[in-house]
């Protein structure tokens, strides 16, 4: 799909404000697939579920999706350290996830529904069925993935390559 540089600029704007609040940098602190943690991860997910929107023809609200990647997993705690939340993590977190993200963000309606499929297959009721769902889904796996079998040295040792690499959308 096409966009204008204004929507472009309108866009990066947006991702930019979101990267440097105080209340997401909270994502910082929460690690997620060794050595990762969950604002690398969001940050690189949006990334990469814009960069693939770009490349379809089908029209794709991009602020919706770039709320909703930022926001999937705005959980805000360690299960690894909170015994209470580990159990039910992969299917509750979608939900914890938007109640923050509204309390403390205008999160649009249309965001929330995608976060809450996001967890598909293991949520096996609530598929994706919205393309700004689907790419939400697959960016998600997919970087999960990529975190997962990357060693936690490299990881550590790539932190500031990934923190340059998310500074920008575009
Ligand atoms: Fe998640
Ligand atoms: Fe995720």
């Amino acid at each position: 799909m096409n966009i204008s540089q204004e929507e472009k600029t309108e866009l990066e704007t947006l991702y930019q404000s979101l990267l440097n609040d105080d209340k997401v940098k909270r994502m910082l602190d929460i690690p997620m697939h060794r050595g990762s943690n969950c604002y690398i991860h969001s940050f690189m997910v949006a990334k990469t579920a814009i960069n693939r929107a770009l490349k379809k023809k089908k029209q794709i609200n991009l602020r919706v999706l770039l709320y909703a990647c930022v926001f999937h997993d705005y959980y805000l705690y360690d299960w690894r350290k909170d015994r209470s939340k580990k159990k039910g993590h992969g299917k509750n977190h979608p939900s914890i996830a938007i109640k923050n993200a509204k309390e403390d963000f205008d999160l649009p309606d249309e965001s929330a529904k995608i976060i809450s499929s996001h967890m598909w297959p293991i949520n096996f009721k609530n598929f994706p069925h919205s393309t700004e769902a689907k790419l939400l889904t697959l960016a998600d796996k997919r970087i999960a993935t990529r975190e997962f079998f990357i060693s936690k040295k490299k990881k550590l040792k790539n932190r500031e390559k990934l923190l340059r690499y998310i500074s920008t959308l575009f």
